[in-house]
């Protein structure tokens, strides 16, 4: 019964009326959810932390983490409600809702303090492609506000190496408020200055995502990623599956990736010196 549900949404388009549909392409529910829960993890979301899944949806990620977590450690901000409702009806049952005791929020200003808690852990995936400049500002300022000081805000965005990038995603900066099911795009120096201008330094991962690139922000600059960061993390490739060739960024590369960008000229600088040091020492 729930194999044939599943089987039928997949016939929908992205923003269909299914839970599985609205949130993106349905035939890749599966993989979106499995991709961040593997992010998160590679960047030590352990079960004791606090996490909070903005634009929480159809809890394609929420159903893998709010197991994974301690009760109460789960928070979905989503005003949507009837996409949690039915993945839980559907999918997860109240059993586990009764264990974990996520917590929802039923809210669309973005303003992630209405949580009135800090967070190890935020993850705003596929929403930052739908807001305009307003809203992507006013979420950013706010995620500032409740990241633990050690927290980690990863958000995708539709920037310049994604592949709908400016033609099929029309400017961000143009647009206001919650545009949907359609796409914005921001530039990375639009994300990146936002950032700073927010309190948060931002680093581009290389993490794998079909349609859009992922971002990494932290008020802590200790909390940066250095090269060896990159290396142990890898690119969250996916490997025997065709439907992941394309992604955002350079394809078909065996080379380690590196999984950040340096954004912020006075860290290259300091990083570049620190190694120049180590250089000399070893000579
Ligand atoms: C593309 S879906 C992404 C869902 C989820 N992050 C995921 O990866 O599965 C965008 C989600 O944002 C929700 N949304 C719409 N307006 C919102 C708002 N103002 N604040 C937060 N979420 C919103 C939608 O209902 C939808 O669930």
């Amino acid at each position: 019964m729930l194999e044939r549900d599943i089987e039928q949404s997949k016939q929908q388009r992205a923003g269909g009326d299914h839970y599985r549909a609205y949130v993106g392409p349905p035939k890749q529910y599966d993989f979106m959810g499995a991709t961040q829960f593997r992010l998160v993890t590679a960047l030590g979301l352990r079960e004791e932390h606090r996490y909070l899944d903005v634009g929480c949806g159809s809890l394609r990620a929420g159903r893998l983490l709010i197991p994974y977590l301690m009760p109460g450690r789960y928070y979905g901000i989503e005003p949507n409600t009837r996409l949690y409702k039915d993945a839980i009806a559907g999918e997860l049952g109240q059993g586990l809702i009764d264990i974990k005791q996520p917590v929802f929020f039923d809210d669309a200003s973005l303003d992630l303090r209405v949580t009135g808690e800090t967070f190890d852990f935020i993850v705003a995936q596929s929403i930052f492609s739908h807001t305009g400049l307003d809203m992507l500002e006013g979420a950013l300022s706010s995620a500032r506000d409740v990241l633990a000081p050690s927290g980690q805000f990863l958000f995708t965005a539709i920037t310049e190496s994604a592949p709908g990038f400016g033609e099929r995603s029309p400017l961000g900066r143009d647009a206001k408020g919650w545009i949907y099911p359609e796409c914005v795009s921001f530039s990375e120096d639009e994300i990146t200055s936002i950032c700073n201008r927010a309190g948060l330094q931002a680093q581009r991962l290389a993490w794998f995502h079909p349609r859009q690139v992922w971002y990494r922000a932290v008020t802590n600059p200790d909390m940066l990623l250095n090269c060896q960061h990159a290396k142990i993390m890898d690119a969250g490739r996916v490997l025997f599956d065709d439907r992941f060739q394309t992604q955002a960024g350079p394809k078909n590369d065996t080379q380690p990736k590196r999984a950040y960008t340096f954004f912020n000229l006075r860290h290259l600088r300091e990083h570049l010196a620190k190694n120049k040091t180590k250089r000399i020492r070893k000579e």
